[in-house]
């Protein structure tokens, strides 16, 4: 397994090319199911993931090509030939349960993994269930499959979340625009990946309004056609990558970087001392004075703090002046990174879904372990401006969701490299 080497102390200079969303491309890939019709989706990022999302639909009897140096891919699902998403794939990613609606709508039946949980949390699908049940389906349960029909198709329904979920959004989304008549989604996620991916499927010829706000209402047609759409970039790189020079000092510009995809973050950025102006290429972020100041975060579902960026924030405010408490509301599990940070030897207590950070000094580098996505890029933000070396072990986390990370940290200045091992 690889591992990252990093040497702190360096302030950092330079651009940062920002990619295309994973989390955006994860639910417009399964999209093209919907259709008979290519579906071309340009600025791809180049994850781990997503070659897992490939897999799983070339499974399925979609053809993938990627081009473009693997930043297009054109997607064409002109029949599904087989129904069944299989655990060995779904195991490896939850997002494959985002075939589920698809397929569904599409076809009246599927046969999809229960996807299981993750270091995070239990993660269970069952608003993805009950919202598909809203629209008609018929859901059987059995031998940890999901055994889906929808005889006759699926019929438009109103469906309010009792609490706010992404991927059922997306889900329930996809499934309503070929069912027959009027769906409403209430209390819908506003994430602007569900905003992309309605853009997207508007452009195949969806008839959706209010994506991005509570209430989304769809309009079913009896087909949709294919489609060019360039991925929403990654406001999660984007806030990670913001992150840097608050740590080391210096002034980044992320390339391609939108403030209104990151307004709740550049908030508390700006409140811990940390500056983000916008250029005409993006965004440029330095530090207002020698050291970031102690501030309070709780996650919470968009226009919210994102909890894709707890991790990344708490390793910030490890050595900040003063006392930080940070709620994490929207997972049970999300404070892995907490005892690798306190190994470099942050002063972190955790209590629950609450950690009390107290700032010191300066880190010190250690040989530490990535346990999930979000927290391995937080270790390495830390030992960016941690005293001597650390390393990072694990680093297959990482590449699910950064593409070259080391690359694009040297860019600018980082003394970081990727030690390969043939383990
Ligand atoms: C998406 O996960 C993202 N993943 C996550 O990013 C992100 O952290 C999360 O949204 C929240 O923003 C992708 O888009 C591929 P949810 P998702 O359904 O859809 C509970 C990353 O690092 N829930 O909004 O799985 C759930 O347990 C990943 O890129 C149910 O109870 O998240 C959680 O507590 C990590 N039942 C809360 O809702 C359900 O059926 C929010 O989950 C579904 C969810």
């Amino acid at each position: 397994m690889d591992s990252i080497h990093v040497t702190g102390g360096q302030p950092l200079f330079g651009s940062i090319p920002i990619a295309g969303a994973k989390n955006a491309c994860l639910t417009l890939m399964p999209a093209t199911l919907l259709t008979d019709e290519p579906l071309t989706l340009t600025n791809t990022p180049r994850l781990s993931d997503i070659r897992t999302m490939t897999s799983l639909l070339q499974s399925l009897g979609v053809s993938v090509s990627s081009q473009d140096d693997g930043q297009t891919q054109v997607l064409h699902s002109a029949a599904i030939t087989n129904h069944k998403a299989d655990y060995e794939i779904v195991r490896k990613m939850r997002a494959s349960i985002l075939v589920l609606g698809p397929m569904l709508a599409r076809d009246g039946h599927a046969v999809v993994s229960l996807p299981g949980g993750c270091a995070i949390g239990a993660r269970p699908v069952d608003l993805h269930l009950q919202g598909l049940e809203a629209l008609g389906a018929e859901l059987d349960l059995r031998d940890g499959y999901i055994h889906a029909k929808a005889p006759g198709g699926l019929k438009g329904g109103t469906f309010e979340f009792p609490v706010v979920s992404v991927g059922a959004t997306e889900n329930i989304l996809m499934a309503a625009t070929l069912a027959k008549g009027t769906t409403v989604l209430k209390n819908a996620a506003r994430e602007p990946e569900i905003v992309d991916l309605a853009d997207c499927l508007r452009a195949m010829g969806a008839q959706i309004d209010g994506a991005g706000t509570s209430t989304i209402t769809i309009e079913g047609v009896e087909r949709l056609h294919g489609a060019s759409h360039p991925v929403v970039i990654d406001r999660i790189e984007l806030g990670t990558y913001m992150l840097a020079p608050a740590f080391t000092g210096g002034e980044v510009e992320l390339l391609g970087g939108r403030l209104d995809l990151v307004e709740a973050f550049a908030a508390k950025l700006d409140e811990a001392g940390v500056s983000v102006e916008t250029t005409p290429n993006g965004l440029k972020v330095c530090r207002k004075n020698g050291r970031v100041s102690a501030v309070n975060i709780t996650t919470a579902p968009h226009p919210g703090f994102p909890t894709d960026l707890q991790a990344q924030m708490m390793a910030l405010l490890c050595t900040a002046d003063g006392v930080s408490v940070l709620e994490e509301r929207i997972f049970e599990n999300r404070f892995m990174h907490a005892p690798e940070l306190m190994r470099m030897g942050a002063q972190i207590e955790v209590h629950g879904g609450s950690a009390t950070v107290t700032g010191v000094d300066r880190l010190r580098g250690a040989p530490v372990m990535a346990t999930d996505l979000r927290a391995s890029v937080s270790l390495i933000l830390a030992a960016l401006a941690a005293k001597g070396k650390t390393t990072v072990s694990r680093v297959y986390h990482l590449d699910r969701g950064y593409e070259r990370v080391e690359e694009k940290l040297s860019a600018c200045g980082a003394l970081i490299e990727r030690v390969k091992s043939d383990g």
